[in-house]
């Protein structure tokens, strides 16, 4: 792979690169379009990362549908598909780990211990094998991009990240792989995520509400679902720091992780005044 991208950067070419573990919906392949506008050549690279899984997580039933992903990124003009297998990337004696302090524990991280290590670990390793000009990631996982974001910043990766907008379902749930667990009512109950970020939204542009007021309105829609299993946070947080706000700043992050059933869904909406 990597001899293959210097052969493109060595005659000037410029790779864009979209990291994904499978399972491509519209979400992945809005990240290929706009790689496509961007770049001469474009890597997806398709890895099921066992170490961003925890114990108890979802890695073994993770879906998979190579054949569709295969027709997906044909369909959308990729130039090539890096598929590594997991002895390639984590061979024996394997012991390198890039952790982001801080930034991997709040929100997801403290339901996801050593989530964000993995994911910023794989990254890494993608960004020294494919050599990327480019990466290009989703909103929806906020926290994901704030984390790849400092650790490309701190270990002064020569790449630039390019941050896409979430897709959405038309009635307006986040896509994402995990939407292939939920069944019809969960699937239904699922929209509750993004309508209480919206009426949230709508609550802070009207003026009279504070973060604190912000959350109870959340929690309270979350609440109101009863297919709701668990609401891991709900709330208003900074930015850059992801910490919870007490006040709004000029820029805020509402952001929500729950579980419907046993899946767990996650979305985030950025709110400026
Ligand atoms: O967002 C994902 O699909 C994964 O976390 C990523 C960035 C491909 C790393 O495994």
């Amino acid at each position: 792979m990597r001899e293959t991208s210097k052969r493109h950067l060595s005659k000037g070419k410029t790779i864009g690169l979209v990291p994904t573990m499978g399972a491509l919906h519209e979400g992945h392949l809005s990240l290929i379009k706009r790689a496509k506008s961007e770049n001469d050549i474009i890597v997806a690279s398709i890895f099921v990362n066992p170490i961003q899984f925890g114990q108890s997580e979802d890695l073994d039933k993770y879906p998979r549908d190579m054949d569709g992903d295969m027709a997906k990124l044909k369909g959308e003009g990729v130039d090539i598909l890096f598929m590594p297998e997991v002895k390639a990337i984590y061979p024996e004696g394997f012991s390198t780990y890039i952790t982001v302090k801080d930034l991997s524990d709040k929100l997801c991280g403290a339901f996801r211990p050593g989530h964000f290590t993995g994911v910023a670990t794989v990254v890494c390793k993608l960004f020294n094998i494919i050599v990327p000009t480019r990466a290009y990631f989703g909103q929806k996982d906020f926290q994901q991009t704030a984390v790849i974001k400092r650790m490309a910043e701190d270990l002064n990766m020569d790449i630039e990240l390019i941050i896409c907008p979430t897709i959405r379902e038309s009635d307006g749930l986040a896509m994402s792989s995990r939407n292939a667990y939920l069944n019809p009512d969960e699937r239904n109950a699922a929209t509750v995520i993004y309508k209480a970020l919206k009426t949230s939204s709508e609550l802070i542009k009207s003026g009279n509400t504070n973060p604190a007021g912000i959350k109870k309105h959340m929690h309270d829609m979350l609440t109101a679902e009863p297919l709701i299993s668990e609401i891991q946070y709900a709330g208003v947080y900074n930015i850059d720091t992801l910490d919870e706000l007490n006040e709004f700043n000029k820029q805020n992050l509402l952001a929500i992780a729950v579980k419907i059933g046993n899946t767990r869904l996650i979305d985030n909406m950025p709110v400026e005044f």
